[in-house]
């Protein structure tokens, strides 16, 4: 390694340092999964960082999570107040869905949702970042579906970078994806936001835009924000995408 490449390597090393986190569940409410920073016990809250900075894999199963109930893996990325997760959930007894929310409130709320719809059979809920989740503990080959609707758009350009639709995390989604042709349901009301992600697909080895800014809510069921955008009349935009492996 020359000299150049050290420094950006350390550049790199110190703005995006590398954590252990551990998944666990809650031990008070049943169905409520983190995946948080492993907490060190000589300083409570201080994070530990993995000593060669690489990501610390965790031994994962999606059983851990459903049971004997596998067949079927869907993930919501974002889920917040849990509209879509539990509609969905409902009429689709058969599919295992984890709802995800990195908000501990929103996940909450969501979790609640669920328990009041009587649908925590086939859901639960991660508490966490989803991108690491997905990164560090899913398996390869083992989802059959993504869907992602109405992610923060982080408008301002210097925030941009924290935008979870950026091609690291649709290389997660290909790895986790089953083989074969695997759905990922998209939509925004950001017109920006969604040509890049649209834009992202359409680079990305392996993916097709199937339905482009024309497909309707999934099965008829609104999100929470999708409810309040369309009241306002603001654009959406929602899309249909293959990975195909
Ligand atoms: C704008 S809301 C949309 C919620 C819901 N999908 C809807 O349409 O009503 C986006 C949600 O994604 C969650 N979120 C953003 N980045 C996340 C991440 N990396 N992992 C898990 N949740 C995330 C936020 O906390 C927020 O509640």
């Amino acid at each position: 390694m020359n000299m150049e490449n050290m420094e950006q390597d350390e550049q790199n090393t110190k703005e995006i340092p590398e954590f252990y986190r551990d998944l666990k569940e809650d031990l008070n409410q049943n169905g409520l999964w983190y995946f948080t920073f492993r907490q060190n016990p000589k300083a409570r809250r201080k994070p530990i960082q993995t000593p060669d900075n690489k990501p610390h894999k965790v031994d994962f199963k999606w059983s851990d999570l459903f049971g004997n109930k596998t067949n079927q893996i869907e993930i919501e990325v974002g889920s917040g107040k849990g509209h879509f997760l539990t509609e969905y959930a409902k009429k689709h007894p058969e599919i295992s869905i984890l709802g995800s929310e990195w908000d501990k409130t929103w996940a909450m709320t969501c979790l609640e949702r669920l328990i009041k719809k009587n649908v925590t059979e086939n859901t639960k809920m991660l508490c966490g970042d989803v991108f690491y989740f997905l990164r560090d503990a899913v398996p390869a080959n083992s989802v059959d579906a993504f869907h992602m609707y109405f992610p923060d758009p982080w408008p301002k350009e210097r925030h941009h970078k924290n935008r979870l639709l950026r091609p690291d995390f649709l290389v997660e989604v290909a790895r986790t994806l089953k083989s074969g042709k695997r759905l990922f349901y998209w939509g925004t009301d950001h017109k920006e936001y969604n040509e890049v992600a649209l834009d992202a697909f359409d680079h990305f080895d392996g993916c097709t835009v199937i339905e482009r800014n024309t497909v309707l809510p999934t099965e008829g069921i609104m999100t929470g924000f999708e409810t309040k955008y369309r009241k306002e009349g603001r654009p959406i935009y929602r899309s249909l995408i293959v990975f195909e492996k």
